[in-house]
């Protein structure tokens, strides 16, 4: 349920609203009296595993501060839409995100992209342990520099392409338009597959979609499910050739301004949270994926090996081509925590 307390900005209407909040910056109340309120906005539904875990965070930090911090949760691009999100958190604006990764390297640099390289992580096991050591820790720490602290990562799921014909080999996405994030690793993905690439917002993603102003796009199934993307495409592969997954980050300053004993209670919220958002994505991917094959309005496909093969073959290229973003550094580091042969 959307636990918004304030009534959110219509998100149809939200273009150009940054304007307006430029000049409402946060401050933390005067009196201890007031609770401290964190503002988390995010794009997807409240019934997708980030959303779950945004009001599950909501409730422990409620609990666990004693009610001296209230956590507002806009869900469902309700309050900001991609890009503008993190302007607004920047800005100050709001407090909280959980933007995918794909949405970080113009805050982070062109490394957080090495989570985009097509098929990096075999399970969900491998990308946990980059996120989970060193080389994880080591990319939320370069946020900083934009006045962002990164909390931890989220997990979600393995994507899964879809169109309005079959996508079964790389020769099916030749001359079509393909929706992505704001991700220069997957605007390489889809030109290598002979694709063109359209970075849109996802809540714009269902009516481009439906108009036929694009052919199709990947996510993961909960966002295909939720966003109803499988009522206006007829095609669906399951082809988990990119991981999505989040980090949850603060605008920094408010975060080092809060008081000790109240910061720490939300470190160890969130690292509560965390395991819950981690212990649901899995289930709720498949879950949605039986749903969206349940409805009966999409044909579902599983590569085989054979066709598997060929995506891999195709996609290869795109590493290479990501050498001057991505840094090779850090693309083995990852391939080395994931247990991903070079
Ligand atoms: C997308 O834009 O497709 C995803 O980043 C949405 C999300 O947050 O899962």
């Amino acid at each position: 349920m959307n636990q918004a307390v304030k009534p959110p900005i219509n998100r149809r209407h939200v273009v150009g609203g940054l304007a307006a909040v430029a000049a409402a910056p946060w401050v933390l109340p005067a009196s201890s009296a007031q609770p401290i309120v964190i503002q988390f906005s995010h794009v997807v539904t409240p019934d997708t595993a980030k959303g779950k875990a945004a009001l599950r965070f909501k409730q422990l930090a409620e609990v666990q501060t004693g009610g001296r911090v209230r956590v507002e949760v806009y869900p469902d691009s309700t309050l900001y839409k991609d890009r503008e999100e993190m302007e607004a958190l920047r800005l100050g604006a709001l407090q909280m995100l959980a933007p995918s990764l794909s949405k970080l390297a113009g805050v982070g640099g062109g490394d957080f992209e090495v989570f985009d390289l097509p098929f990096l992580f075999a399970s969900q096991a491998a990308f946990r342990a980059v996120t989970q050591g060193p080389v994880g820790q080591g990319l939320l720490q370069r946020l900083e520099l934009n006045g962002i602290r990164g909390l931890t990562f989220w997990d979600n799921g393995f994507k899964v392409f879809t169109a309005n014909r079959p996508l079964r080999t790389p020769a099916d996405f030749r001359g079509l338009r393909f929706r992505v994030q704001a991700s220069r690793t997957l605007v390489a993905q889809m030109k290598v597959l002979g694709a063109a690439a359209s970075v849109s917002p996802l809540i714009q993603v269902e009516e481009l979609l439906r108009k036929g102003e694009l052919d199709g796009q990947e996510n993961v199934p909960t966002n295909v499910f939720t966003q109803r993307l499988h009522e206006v495409q007829s095609h669906l592969t399951v082809s988990r050739h990119g991981y999505l997954a989040y980090a949850v980050i603060v605008n920094a300053t408010f975060w080092q301004r809060l008081p000790e004993d109240i910061r720490r209670t939300l470190e160890r919220v969130m690292h509560e949270t965390t395991q819950y958002a981690n212990s649901i994505a899995e289930a709720e991917n498949e879950s949605a994926l039986r749903r969206i094959s349940d409805s009966g309005r999409i044909t579902i496909h599983h590569l085989s090996p054979g066709e598997l093969a060929q995506w891999r073959r195709a996609l290869a290229p795109v590493a290479d081509q990501m050498r001057e973003w991505i840094s090779p550094a850090t693309v083995a580091a990852v391939r080395r925590a994931a247990g991903t042969p070079a």
